[in-house]
């Protein structure tokens, strides 16, 4: 009866080996530092996950070590393998030896090594009778060794006709959208895209895992609430005590920003934002709607990020590197981000990504906090955990370590009882005492992993079922580049805040947040660089005032100047409201503005946005939603922060016809009709001009002789610097302002300062000269490296 039942068995084996096949697993990089750590036992697992389901199995660990010493190594680490705890020892053994002897090493260098490969792999499968199913190559190798072994899989490697192929590579993809675009270029000539697994080992981690699932799963408690009217603010964090120690030649190109968040935390933030599809189990869907997510994030400025370095750092490179003495590093370690996703779900809220080396703790989290919108009558001391709407409301995702010490999934027993798959989550058990986030853990409904998992041996059982969606697609990649590489580059020479490392960072790192800029709460005194010379140092006032080309120049530290200038704006504009009903503000372009439409943004609740109309002082012939347009400049710094009527925001009509800036279409005319319609007597409250190195001002140029004199209020001009059509206010028209602010900022600008002070009236050279408001003020706002360099 037994011989039957085991005959049968195997024979059922038997077809079910024949129906699915057998597959390869090369794993390049086999006795490297991630493959002794995870990936083998990553590959174990997954074998003991799979056997006797219908899958045949051989395992190839490949690298460059001769074939004895790379067959001790592989041995040392098969035998070290380990079976999950509630395995029966029997059994771990006997999985475990099928598993060693399933496994070789092999030496793979040349395309012949591959050939080679190729070859002993369908003569293992024509004298075993199996069809192949298919081969996963797992690159566990740096980056500048992709493009050979990925040419040698393609032309001498690749399954036979029906079996699948599948490379799984690790990162850094790329340094910047540039080296990435390249990498992706290169590997897509060898590769088709659904055959390629980029791996973040964070979307293994079981919590990082179980996001879309628990938002599928909740669906119904999470629809009211998963958005801006209920969510605070989302902090996906994740700290460490290590240092780079030991990786700082890697560490030293990289920076915590590529290393961790244009990946990881990146990757993360995707999954709380993306609108959820209505199949979740739909790689595709998924894929798509992380895509909408990126392209809905908010460009970050330079102001969006705190940078920091631990204090050893620059001497660890030193050392490590053989740097001279004199070497310091800019390399952040430390950073945290702010992220804003202008969607109608998430407008407003910020997202905080935060990570750094040498820290005070090891832990990672995605924390919702949600908003607490009641108020309770009752006395505290008899709020009850699970009904009062006024204990804090939050859901973590808890990816590890920390004062929990594993995963785990929590939410605050005031929010809704979560559901949870039952096989694989289960209830964490009292921990009195324990607090996190500042509750005790008996405020949380609070789930852990059955059976906790590394985060690899979860991805190679998706690689194995071929779930791309846990995967970095080309497009994925690409869009998280375009997103992460202006900031980089605006903060390549950025000096980092040092911090001592570990329990004495105290306070050190904390930052805050005010409208979209980040800043550290406790603020360094800014070293003054000693200047040669006896020039006035200005460390003696605050705010300077004087006199420029006889009119009254203010002049300070560009924080201060920009605040000065905006409370004076502020100040104009209540007044003009108070006299006349409204206030008309001219403002241009360029850099300069910035901070200064940021802080009207965000500092000035007061100011009387409902009956202020913005006008442009000049454009550039592009549509206006091009990012190089004036208008969306405004739009970006200003517009999408107040309430302005609509009917009070008056862009250029550059763009006519579909056509731009036609003669033809008398745009400029246009516009000038608009002015004359709305503003008494063409006189604009306040024009804000700034002034360019050649002594440009508005689209007025030294080459382009329009707009200096005659009688057109508004003028097509040509300037000298790309996009070269523009539409700008002639100078006949600024002068009919009741106030004229000029605001010069940057050491570029020293040189024309000083020109355009000892110039006369000369528009023709510097069209900055012809400013002169002919009844009105005008007043110039410089700071110190404009005005004293
Ligand atoms: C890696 C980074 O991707 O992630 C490391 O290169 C970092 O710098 C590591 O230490 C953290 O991973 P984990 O799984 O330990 O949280």
């Amino acid at each position: 009866m037994l011989t039957v039942a085991v005959c049968m068995a195997f024979l059922a084996c038997l077809q079910a080996q024949e129906l699915q096949g057998h597959v390869s697993i090369i794993l390049l990089g086999a006795t490297g530092d991630l493959a002794k750590k995870y990936l083998w036992q990553g590959l174990f697992q997954l074998y003991l996950d799979e056997v006797g389901k219908g899958y045949s199995f051989s395992f190839h660990g490949a690298a460059l070590t001769s074939t004895k010493q790379g067959q001790e190594l592989i041995a040392k680490v098969l035998e070290s393998l380990s079976c999950p705890e509630d395995m029966e020892p029997g059994r771990c053994a006997e999985l475990k030896g099928q598993f060693q002897r399933l496994s070789q090493y092999r030496h793979l260098k040349t395309n012949e090594d591959y050939m080679a490969l190729s070859k002993d792999i369908e003569a293992q499968l024509q004298h075993e009778g199996l069809r192949e199913a298919g081969r996963i190559f797992y690159f566990s190798v740096p980056p500048f060794a992709y493009a050979d072994i990925a040419r040698s899989i393609n032309s001498s490697c690749r399954p036979g006709p029906g079996a699948w192929l599948r490379v799984v590579l690790e990162k850094p993809f790329g340094h910047d959208y540039v080296s990435a675009q390249q990498l992706a270029t290169e590997l897509g000539s060898f590769f088709q895209e659904e055959e390629m697994y980029r791996v973040d080992h964070y979307l293994g981690k079981q919590a990082v895992a179980q996001i879309l699932p628990f938002r599928d799963q909740n669906r119904k408690a999470l629809d009211g609430l998963w958005n801006r009217h209920h969510v605070e603010r989302v902090e996906i964090i994740m700290k460490e005590t290590v240092d780079a120690e030991g990786r700082t030649s890697f560490y030293e190109e990289y920076g915590v920003i590529r290393d961790v968040l244009q990946n990881h935390l990146t990757e993360v933030l995707t999954l709380v934002a993306m609108e959820l599809p209505y199949n979740i189990s739909s790689s595709k869907a998924v894929l798509q709607h992380k895509l909408q997510a990126f392209q809905a994030l908010r460009g970050l400025q330079k102001g969006s990020a705190v940078l920091g370095q631990y204090q050893a750092y620059s001497r660890q490179v030193r050392r490590e590197q053989q740097k001279p003495d004199s070497f310091y590093s800019l390399t952040p370690t430390f950073a945290g981000i702010l992220v804003h996703v202008d969607n109608l779900r998430w407008e407003g809220v910020p997202f905080i990504l935060m990570s750094g080396k040498a820290l005070d703790e090891r832990v990672g989290y995605i924390r919702i906090l949600f908003r607490n919108q009641a108020y309770c009558a009752q006395n505290e001391k008899r709020w009850v955990v699970d009904q009062s709407q006024c204990l804090p409301r939050q859901i973590i995702f808890y990816i590890g370590h920390g004062e929990l010490g594993s995963p785990a999934v929590l939410v605050s027993r005031n929010l809704f009882r979560p559901s949870l798959p039952s096989k694989s989550w289960k209830e964490v058990e009292g921990r009195p005492g324990l607090h996190l986030f500042g509750r005790p853990i008996s405020d949380y409904y609070a789930y852990s992993p059955v059976r906790e998992q590394d985060a690899y041996s979860v991805l190679i059982s998706h690689i194995f079922h071929g779930r791309k969606d846990s995967f970095i697609t080309t497009e994925n990649l690409l869009a998280s580049w375009v997103f992460w590489t202006p900031l980089l580059d605006s903060l390549a020479h950025e000096v980092p805040r040092l911090y001592p490392g570990g329990a004495e960072n105290g306070y050190l790192l904390d930052f805050e947040f005010s409208g979209a800029q980040l800043r550290f709460c406790q603020q360094q005194l800014e070293q003054l660089v000693p200047g040669p010379g006896s020039a006035p140092m200005p460390s003696n006032f605050q705010v300077l005032t004087a006199k420029y080309r006889e009119s009254p120049l203010i002049s300070a530290w560009p924080e201060e100047l920009i605040s000065k200038l905006a409370d004076d704006i502020e100040a104009t504009a209540v007044r003009a409201v108070r006299r006349f009903g409204e206030f008309h503000l001219a403002l241009s372009g360029g850099s300069s503005p910035v901070p200064l439409l940021e802080q009207l943004a965000t500092g000035h609740f007061g100011f009387p946005w409902a009956q202020t109309h913005l006008w442009l002082v000049d454009e550039r012939c592009v549509p206006l939603w091009d990012p190089e347009s004036n208008f969306q400049g405004l739009q970006a710094h200003l517009l999408r922060y107040i309430r302005v009527p609509y009917y009070n925001i008056h862009p250029m009509p550059v763009h006519l016809h579909q056509r731009l800036c036609a003669e033809e279409d008398q745009g400029a005319q246009m516009y000038a009709s608009e002015i004359s319609a709305l503003v008494t007597n063409s006189s604009f409250d306040l024009v804000l001009l700034g002034m360019g190195t050649d002594g440009h001002t508005a689209s007025l140029f030294p080459q382009s002789p329009a707009g200096l004199d005659g009688t057109q209020p508004v003028v097509l001009t040509r300037s000298p610097y790309k996009p070269h059509q523009r539409m700008s206010l002639s100078l006949p028209l600024i002068n009919r302002a009741r106030k004229v602010a000029v605001l010069v900022m940057g050491r570029v600008k020293r040189e024309i300062t000083m020109l355009v002070s000892r110039a006369g009236h000369e528009p023709k050279k510097w069209p900055i000269s012809g400013v002169l408001p002919s009844s009105g003020q005008l007043v110039w706002y410089m700071d110190y490296e404009a005005f004293l360099g």
